[in-house]
Parts: C-alpha cells; structure tokens; sequence
C-alpha cells in the first residue's frame, strides 16, 4: 500500500497537532501514513502521497517550519505528475482575503508541480470550529478513499 507524507506548517501547534491526529486516523484506517519533520524537496519528490496540513501566519502567509520547503520547490520545481495531493488549510476568517492563505499558495504549487488533488481543499475556520478535529476527520475519511 502507497505511503501518505505528511507535511504541516505550524506556529502555534494547532495544525502541528492536527497532523498527528490524521497521521493516527489513516493509520488506524488501515493506512500508511508518515509526519514528515524537517521536510525537504527531496521529501516531497520521492513521496508516494501527498498531504499538506497547514495554518496561515502574517497576511496570508506560510509558517516558517514549511516556508524552505515551499521556496524549494518553487526554485527545483520537481513534477509530481499525477502523484495524489490534498490540503488542509487552517486559518481564521477575520484575516478577510487572506483567509487560508498558505493551504491556498500550497495547493496552487501542488497543482503547478502537477500534483493530482484528490479530494476539494478543506478550509478551517477558527472563527467557526474552535476544534479542528470534528471538521477534519470526515474529510479524512472520504481522503481515505481516494488514495
Ligand atoms: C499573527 C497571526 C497571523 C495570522 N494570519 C492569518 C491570515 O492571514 N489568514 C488566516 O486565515 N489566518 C491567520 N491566522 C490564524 C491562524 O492561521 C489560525 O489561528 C490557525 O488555527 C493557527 O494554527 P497554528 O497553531 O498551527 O499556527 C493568523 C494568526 C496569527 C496569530
């Protein structure tokens, strides 16, 4: 069965926890899921799957544990031809227009990298859902089937 990386940008620790949460659903699923610290290019090249857990910082803007790696694949542009993508972006919509901002710019390079999205961006909402994990793991689930 395929490994699923998982990558999450994190400041304060929510998306960081969450990761770990959907890391145990996978596996607990029956899947094969890893967290990937310290990710690098090469990480997300040799990836079988791909899911990017990320919150937004600044004005819609990546948290500096994933930052390097976003920058990387910007500059070494690996294609990941039709290799499985999904996203969970956590943010808070009194940002307004930068609502979600990393988990959107990372999906967009994901699908310039020529990643296959598997499953639509889900967006959480600070402002909405306190607690991510009752949004996340459904989605998780219905992931879980397409992979
Ligand atoms: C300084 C700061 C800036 C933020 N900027 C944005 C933003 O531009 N857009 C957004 O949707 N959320 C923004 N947020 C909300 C966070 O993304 C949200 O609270 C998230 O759940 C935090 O996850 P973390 O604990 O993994 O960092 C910001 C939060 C802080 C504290």
């Amino acid at each position: 069965m395929p490994t699923t990386s998982i990558f999450y940008g994190s400041v304060y620790g929510a998306a960081e926890r969450l990761a770990e949460t959907v890391c145990e659903k996978l596996t607990a699923m029956g899947h094969s899921a890893k967290l990937i610290d310290n990710p690098q290019v090469e990480d997300v090249a040799t990836a079988e799957q791909i899911l990017v857990i990320t919150s937004t910082t600044g004005q819609g803007d990546l948290p500096d544990n994933l930052l390097p790696l976003f920058l990387g694949l910007q500059n070494q542009f690996p294609l990941l031809t039709g290799k499985p993508c999904a996203v969970i972006a956590m943010g808070d919509s009194s940002y307004g227009d930068t609502f979600c901002g990393a988990g959107k710019q990372f999906e967009e390079l994901l699908i310039e990298l020529q990643g296959r999205i598997v499953q639509p961006r889900l967006d959480i909402d600070a402002m909405v859902d306190f607690d991510p994990e009752p949004v996340a793991l459904p989605w998780v689930e219905k992931l879980a089937e397409q992979l």
